[in-house]
């Protein structure tokens, strides 16, 4: 973990400004700067950036956020990451909190092996293009296959010579421990020497998505009879096969604007289809996706192409996985490369447009595609057939997700259409599917589902009654706290006596309210800005939403500021004031509510006189609060 003093220091350097510039171009537009979207394509500028309150939003497709999303979405780094960049571009060093001796090692292995593969990709792309037995083995070979200059720096490239240990000296030479070395995968262990495991391969570095190397891929030049074709590095601290995407880091921005994350099989044609100008491509390395794999992609979209050579194990390849991409809710569609072509060589040889123009036709939904497969295998076999109908209904049913069932009810209709048998039947038998897993998932997992639940109803602040007036006295505590209300109050203790007797309906809002209070009193000043960069995902973005609030949700209470404006009065105190009782207002109005519907209830004498106390009492604190508010805007 990060220490708090460390973020401190790194929120307080923020310039949001010259970060987003890193990434989008900026204009200046009055108090703030607008552009193109980074997070959608729009021909007219709505990205707005806010230096004053350090947050951006885009009007189009509703993106916004502080200096650490930013670089969340738009480089797809984790909190901590985000953090680390910012560290090291403000020249902050980190301090981290205690660790586990197990997880220092691994941090330090991890730290290492990223030093030395960075070494070996300089190196080699040294080897590859400025000595001669690099020219003449590999360059000439990466040309003959169509690779341009700009390509091979781009993928960073490179060549290790036949002498069995160029890099290995070069390496030791540079200090690398040889334990590190060895694990790398760089080098192996002949007779207590090392040599390097590479010799006269094409190197493909392979990076992580935030743009580190993490192991390398490497060719033989020609045809493989002899030798494995590839050498990848084996799994180390750094290099874990399941979780890596090849490509990912050049494709981000391009998956994110197209909404489509195409999958192919092999380096060689992720490469080939940049050089095309077809960006948006990631590789799996021609083994089935994992769950993980899966995971980096729906970062980005939910919608997966996968795109294979038409030989039966690159489809039987494909296949494998793909239930679990139905189970995370991507719209999984393949396509099928024609006459024993692969998209490298395909692209190459029909060019950019019709290669575009044959994926956008024959792709094919991935349910849809798979029952065509079983129906063709089946032939006219009845076992086979009713053996099809099962494993399409067992598909079907792990389209499961609440927000699926349109989709899934759908494909239900079409594919007994084309399996000609009755739709209920079908519909009966998914059910079925359904309802066998959903018995063999232990409470734990119910569990899970249930809160993720509750969780997307909460989050959706719409449906909330009390939304309004509870943000905007957060608005007012954010804005003004620890302005002075009177000679012995802060505005932040004026709140927090007025709403004594009241609570917040919105768990989140009142974890903001809270958060802030316990901070206040431990004598911080607590503000937008600093709340902005609290470590709690769910506050960081409530202070966004907070505080772009009167902007966006209420006209109405902007003109009603700005009458307040116009008769030139004490602006925050009013907008206090009004805050408070808008939120108290909304409370009493639903007490009273609930103290009506238990009157009607009542069967009991007492009790009904003790109600209708309640009644005159609420009321006259309604009228109080309405005479307040009526006398502040007609003044
Ligand atoms: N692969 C591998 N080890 C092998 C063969 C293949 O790791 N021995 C992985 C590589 O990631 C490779 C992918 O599977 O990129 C696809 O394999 P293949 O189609 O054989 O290679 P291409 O990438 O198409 O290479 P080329 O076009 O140069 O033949
Ligand atoms: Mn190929």
């Amino acid at each position: 973990m990060i220490s708090p003093q460390t973020i401190e220091q790194i929120t307080n350097r923020i310039d949001i400004i010259d970060v987003v510039s890193e990434f989008v171009k900026l204009k200046k537009r009055g108090a703030n700067y607008l552009e193109l979207c980074p997070f959608h394509n729009e021909k007219t500028p709505s990205f707005t950036v806010s230096p004053s309150k350090e947050i951006y939003k885009c009007f189009g497709c509703g993106k916004s956020g502080n200096t650490i999303t930013f670089l969340m979405e738009h480089e797809k780094y984790s909190y901590a990451e985000a953090l680390k960049w910012l560290a090291q571009r403000y020249n902050i060093e980190i301090q981290e909190t205690e660790v586990s001796d197990e997880t220092r090692i691994v941090q330090q292995a991890a730290e290492s092996l990223h030093a030395v593969n960075n070494f070996a990709q300089k190196f080699f792309t040294e080897q590859l293009l400025h000595t001669e037995e690099g020219q003449s083995n590999a360059l000439t070979y990466l040309e003959e296959r169509g690779y341009n200059i700009t390509t091979i720096e781009k993928f960073q490239l490179g060549y290790n010579p036949q002498i069995k240990n160029v890099f290995a000296t070069a390496a030791i030479k540079q200090q690398f421990n040889h334990d590190i070395l060895l694990k790398s995968g760089l080098v192996v262990n002949r007779n207590d020497e090392l040599i390097d495991n590479y010799r006269g391969r094409i190197i493909f570095p392979i990076h992580n998505t935030t743009g580190k190397i993490i192991g390398f891929g490497a060719r033989i030049i020609g045809s493989a009879d002899k030798a494995p074709k590839y050498i990848n590095t084996p799994e180390n601290e750094i290099y874990i096969k399941s979780k890596i995407l090849y490509g990912a880091y050049f494709a981000r921005h391009a998956i994110d604007k197209s909404n489509e994350c195409l999958l192919v099989e092999g380096y060689t044609d992720v490469i080939s289809l940049h050089q095309a100008g077809i960006e948006n491509v990631v590789a799996s390395g021609g083994t089935s996706l994992t769950a993980d794999q899966l995971r980096i992609i729906k970062k980005y979209t939910n919608n997966l192409t996968i795109i294979y050579d038409g030989d039966a194990a690159g489809i039987k390849a494909a296949m494998r996985g793909l239930d679990m991409a139905l189970e995370e809710g991507l719209n999984v569609k393949l396509v099928l490369i024609p006459d024993k072509e692969d998209p490298d060589s395909y692209v190459k040889k029909v060019g950019t447009s019709s290669f575009k123009k044959f994926i956008d036709e024959n792709k094919k939904d991935f349910i849809l595609f798979q029952l065509e497969i079983l129906l063709k295998e089946a032939g006219n076999d009845i076992t086979k057939k009713s053996d099809a109908v099962n494993q399409i209904a067992e598909s079907l049913s792990r389209i499961n997700k609440a927000e699926d069932f349109t989709r899934r009810q759908a494909y239900t209709h079409e594919c007994a259409a084309i399996l000609k048998i009755d739709e209920d039947g079908l519909i009966n038998l998914v059910n079925k599917y359904i309802s066998e897993r959903a018995n063999k998932d232990d409470k734990q997992q119910h569990d899970k589902i249930e809160t993720n639940n509750t969780e997307t109803v909460k989050d959706n602040l719409f449906f909330h009654p009390d939304e309004a007036q509870e943000k905007n006295v957060l608005r007012v505590l954010l804005e003004y706290g620890v302005n002075k209300w009177n000679n012995k109050q802060t505005i932040a203790e004026h709140i927090f006596e007025e709403l004594q007797q009241f609570r917040f309906d919105d768990t989140d809002m009142e974890k903001l309210f809270e958060t802030y209070r316990k901070q206040y009193e431990e004598g911080l000043n607590p503000s937008a800005k600093t709340l902005l960069y609290h470590e709690d995902e769910k506050i960081r973005s409530l202070v966004v939403n907070v505080t772009l609030f009167p902007f966006e949700l209420s006209q109405r209470w902007d003109e009603v500021l700005e009458n307040i404006q116009v008769l030139n009065v004490d602006n925050s105190m009013r907008d206090v004031t009004m805050s408070l009782n808008y939120f108290k207002l909304r409370k009493i109005k639903k007490m009273f509510e609930q103290n009506q519907h238990d009157l009607q209830q009542s069967k009991n004498w007492n009790e009904m006189l003790q109600l209708m106390e309640i009644h005159k009492h609420l009321k006259g604190i309604e009228m109080e609060i309405t005479q307040q508010l009526g006398t502040v805007i007609m003044k």
